[in-house]
């Protein structure tokens, strides 16, 4: 049956496609049960709590955790966990398959400062296991959540409340392949109905998983560092002031994106933004809330060249209105949240047990 031109402008624009692409079906699983998730990269930094947090909702076994490294006892024992990497597009297929698999989140990835070191990794992980995700996506009707980064804008972005959608010419690998990330994703969306969504995280700030080789580790570093010695060599220039998040905000909002109804998507790709700091900033934090001793010299390196071309803050009104992003952990929250959570694991070095003494003398 044709349909006159009329009636199709004024169809919804998902509705349209769904006339025109060779691939009309897209629901992804059936309402009456909980979805069964696949996390690729799930022993990085974002991932366990990403799995704990999806275990929660969706019970243990719905969860399937994937990476290519070995997961601790605690890890293999707290759902299923099977190998998976993500270069292989049949084995992928065949999880997807096994599993019944009907959602996936995309970890997998190489980092900002690890891609400098090695092009060709990045280049391979990030936009060929990409692919072979999105093709089982595409293939299997899969809704799949792939985290984009600020590190997709470039020198020639503006950098101040950056936009979601203005100049995309970032100059590191990690860059290049999250901007094909997010366009293929699109594309896909758009030419045959996947379910492709993204976000683009700042600098992810965590106490219980250590970071994977970015510009912004040092956010985490510097915790540790502070426990234990009391003093930090910071590898960016002390004003680098950079979008940050802390974990939980992180998973909060990629749950949101996640289980967000597809009608409410006004777009595919969202930015989210936090907080933002230098690390002279945070430095003065710590000193507030933990060591007025606490020293910090600064070293930079080829990260310093990185954090130059990243915004300062990301403008993040559309994924607060479309699936009401709203983060709750200002920096000296996330300070005070870091050393909090680390103090025990450093409760025998000098310096946090000098300072336990002191409280209590002042007690
Ligand atoms: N952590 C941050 O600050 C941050 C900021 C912006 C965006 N992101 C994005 O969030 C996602 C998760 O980041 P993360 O910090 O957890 O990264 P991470 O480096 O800590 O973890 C990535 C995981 O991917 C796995 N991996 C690498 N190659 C693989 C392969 N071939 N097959 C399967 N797995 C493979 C690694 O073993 C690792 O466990 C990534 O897409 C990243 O770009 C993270």
């Amino acid at each position: 049956m044709l349909i006159p031109t009329a009636t199709l402008r004024a169809m919804p624009r998902i509705a349209q496609l769904s006339r025109l692409a060779p691939i009309t079906v897209r629901r992804t699983y059936a309402t009456s049960r909980p979805p069964r998730v696949l996390v690729t990269g799930s022993l990085g930094q974002l991932g366990s709590s990403m799995v704990n947090t999806l275990r929660a909702k969706f019970g243990r076994d719905n969860v399937v955790a994937s990476d290519i490294k070995k997961p601790t006892d605690v890890q293999r024992n707290s759902g299923p966990f099977v190998y998976a990497d993500v270069l292989n597009y049949k084995s992928l297929d065949k999880l997807v398959v096994d599993y019944g698999i009907d959602w996936v989140v995309h970890f997998s990835a190489v980092l900002s400062a690890v891609g400098e070191r090695n092009p060709a990794l990045g280049l391979d992980v990030n936009i060929n296991g990409f692919q072979n995700v999105l093709e089982v996506a595409k293939n299997h009707r899969l809704r799949l959540l792939s985290p984009s980064t600020m590190g997709a804008f470039g020198p020639t972005t503006p950098k101040d409340n950056t936009p979601d959608f203005t100049i995309m010419r970032p100059n590191t690998i990690y860059g290049i392949t999250k901007v094909h990330m997010e366009l293929l994703g699109e594309y896909y969306n758009e030419k045959f109905g996947v379910d492709f969504r993204s976000l683009r995280y700042p600098g992810i700030i965590s106490a219980d998983t250590p970071p994977g080789g970015g510009t912004t580790d040092y956010a985490v570093d510097i915790f540790h560092a502070a426990l234990k010695d009391n003093s930090y060599t910071c590898f960016l220039k002390d004003d680098a002031m950079l979008p940050m998040m802390y974990i939980d905000d992180c998973i909060r909002g990629t749950m949101q994106l996640l289980e967000a109804p597809e009608e409410s998507l006004t777009q595919r790709v969202y930015n989210v933004n936090a907080c933002a700091f230098t690390p002279a900033q945070i430095a003065d934090e710590i000193r507030k809330q933990f060591s007025s001793e606490f020293k910090m010299d600064y070293h930079p390196d080829f990260r310093q060249q990185i954090a130059e071309t990243w915004p300062h803050s990301m403008e993040d009104n559309a994924a607060r209105r479309d699936w009401a992003w709203n983060p709750q952990y200002e920096t000296s929250d996330i300070v005070a949240v870091m050393l909090k959570k680390l103090a025990p694991v450093y409760q025998n070095h000098q310096v946090v047990s000098q300072m336990a003494a002191e409280t209590a003398v002042a007690q």
